[in-house]
């Protein structure tokens, strides 16, 4: 994962760079580092976060108008000084930052001890800063060659900033399969593993694409690929707004996330969900909706919570287009020899375009002939540009680790897509696609009327927060919002929960059950309410807690449950979209109390791009 930023131009550079890396700081946190050109290379890392390494250069030379930054989430070397990037080669000639992982980086290693190379770190980025110094030494070549030639013999992923000695005055970019875009300014260029470092300084980027090398000075820019062939720089305009990118007076991204999602399902809508027309508009997939139309199965793909995504989806499709689904983990899928027709529709759900897993599985399926369609927040990155077509969810950026808004985006662009190829398909009649489109229309305004029970949420969630284990039942469209209720709780508090189908409790998690075990009830009336009013006295005759999420006004729960958190009434289709918001907001408060950082949770990252 690792956050990558550079700046080569004019200004200093220093305050660009932590700038740069506390932006990227959500993609890992394990440590921090910057190197700077000034005559010579000062390097600064530490073990920690940004405000670590700000701590630990003051009274140190922190001049050049060159520099790289990196924030690590450590694949190969726990974290450390040491271990943190940038590395420099054995001899001070290069010195490198990486996102990715150098899977062939243990041969490469024997190979450059063999010829009299010491390694100061664990890390497969120092390997790859010998090999690189290694070539350029023995083929006495130029700096951009040695990279080239060195990333010829590289088995992996990587993002990079390479620095010479010898030539002082560029930098060399290089990206395979981890993020790099570059930002083009006045006399100035910007690098960083996503655009949010880049943003408040110019709006023109170019991205750049697998097996691309820039070699950039502050007046020019060249772009070719490893094998030497030149290219020509695409330069896109950003559509990114400042304020998106920062905390507007709330105390994590997090929460600020939570309460912006009736303003992000709007942004989702914009332009689609044409109400007074009564129809819906996914100018992405336009061009390959005949074959959505044929198609005999729907395959989706993804990791996390844009798995649980996924499985809202699988009930959409199949209940609202009438087309079977199924949900894999891409990590899975990749690996298991599935069996993909051409015929079949494969849709790849991420938030932030670059898991790798899910790269992989596009990529086998696209080798197996099928169309993937893409489902992703980030604006340009890895996933939309590798699939045939797509919808952006236009949540605008998400930076807490956990996802929040871009579940919510996501399953609204599931939803849209249903609805629209149930029509197609001409399984959902005109009177049930109005009632449904216009359910939908209103989630925006009841997500609002949730949030305003915000401090309700926060009483319960004092009760709770030292539980060592949770519970969360849901049965249909539900389900997967227990599983993301559960996933929330576990990632940010570090509480274990676990999310069940309501019906699977008897089959084994009741014999958890017992006074201290707090359990997580989504109960909307829907078609399954009698039976999960069943499961609620289950649970209580066992003398569990409970802690029901129901529809408003809803008095025959309340009469049974511990604590029940409301809902605005809905149709069952846009449920998951309202019940996950209060199970959001008790996750976030109960982590609060427990003293967690909310927005970094331990060992994870937000952009999981190693396998
Ligand atoms: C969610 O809260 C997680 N942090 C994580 O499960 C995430 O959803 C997963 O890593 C997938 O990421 P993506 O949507 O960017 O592909
Ligand atoms: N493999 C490198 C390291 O462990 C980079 C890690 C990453 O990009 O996540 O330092």
């Amino acid at each position: 994962m690792c956050g990558i930023v550079g700046y080569i131009g004019n200004k200093e550079a220093y305050p660009v760079l932590i700038k740069g890396l506390q932006r990227l700081e959500y993609r890992g946190y394990d440590s921090a580092g910057i190197a700077l050109i000034n005559g010579g290379t000062n390097i600064y890392k530490v073990k920690g976060k940004v405000k670590d390494l700000e701590e630990s250069v003051k009274n140190k030379d922190i001049s050049g108008t060159i520099g790289i930054g990196h924030t690590r989430w450590a694949t190969h070397g726990e974290p450390n000084d040491v271990n943190a990037h940038p590395h420099m080669s054995e001899n001070g000639i290069f010195t490198v930052i990486h996102n990715g992982i150098i899977e062939n980086y243990s041969r490469l290693k024997s190979k450059l001890i063999d010829r009299g190379y010491s390694f100061k770190s664990e890390t497969d980025t120092e390997v790859l800063a010998n090999l690189i110094e290694h070539i350029y030494k023995v083929g006495n070549i130029s700096a951009e060659i040695a990279v080239r030639l060195a990333l010829t013999k590289v088995v992996g992923a990587y993002g990079l900033l390479v620095t010479c000695v010898d030539e002082k005055d560029q930098i060399i970019a290089a990206r395979k399969g981890s993020p790099l875009v570059i930002g083009v300014g006045q006399g100035e260029y910007f690098f960083a593993s996503d655009a949010t470092p880049i943003i408040e300084y110019t709006n023109s980027v170019i991205y750049l694409n697998d097996n691309d090398v820039a070699i950039v000075t502050k007046d020019s820019l060249s772009l070719k690929t490893i094998s030497n062939e030149k290219l020509l720089p695409k330069v896109q305009k950003l559509d990114l707004d400042i304020g998106e990118i920062e905390k507007g007076g709330y105390d994590h991204f997090m929460l600020k996330e939570i309460f912006e999602q009736s303003k992000s399902i709007n942004d989702t809508f914009r332009g689609r969900l044409a109400i007074d027309n009564k129809d819906l508009i996914l100018g992405g997939i336009h061009q390959v909706m005949p074959k959505l139309i044929d198609a005999k199965r729907i395959i989706i793909i993804g990791c996390g919570t844009s798995w649980h995504a996924g499985l809202v989806g699988e009930y959409l499709f199949e209940d609202l287009a009438k087309l079977p689904t199924e949900v894999e983990y891409a990590s899975e899928f990749r690996y298991r020899k599935p069996v993909i027709y051409k015929e079949d529709i494969v849709i790849a759900i991420s938030q932030s375009g670059e898991t790798a897993d899910t790269l992989a599985a596009i990529k086998l399926a696209k080798e197996a002939g099928a169309t993937v369609i893409g489902i992703c927040n980030v604006v340009g990155s890895s996933i939309p540009r590798e699939t045939d077509a797509g919808v952006y969810t236009h949540a605008g950026p998400e930076i807490g680790v956990a996802s929040t808004k871009a579940f919510t985006a996501q399953v609204t662009v599931l939803t849209m897509m249903a609805l629209l190829l149930g029509r197609k398909r001409n399984v959902l009649g005109d009177e049930k696609f109005l009632k449904l489109l216009n359910e939908l229309s209103q989630v925006p305004d009841k997500i609002a009327e949730i949030l305003e029970q915000s401090d309700d949420i926060k009483q319960v969630s004092k009760l709770y927060s030292d539980a060592p284990n949770f519970l969360y039942l849901g049965r249909g469209y539900l389900f997967p919002v227990a599983l993301e209720g559960a996933l929330k709780l576990k990632e940010i508090s570090y509480i274990h929960a676990e999310g069940y189908p309501a019906a699977e409790m008897k089959h084994g998690p009741i014999a958890l059950i017992d006074e201290k075990m707090p359990v997580v009830v989504i109960a909307t009336k829907d078609k399954s309410y009698e039976k999960i009013v069943s499961n609620i006295q289950e649970v209580k005759a066992r003398k569990g807690v409970v802690i029901a999420v129901v529809t408003k006004g809803d008095s025959v729960i309340r009469g049974m449950a511990d604590y029940v958190l409301e809902v605005p009434d809905s149709h069952a289709v846009v449920s998951p979209l309202l019940t996950v918001v209060p199970l959001q907001l008790l996750s976030y408060y109960i982590a609060v109390l427990r003293d967690c950082n909310v927005d970094q949770p331990r060992n994870l990252a937000k952009s999981v791009t190693v396998e």
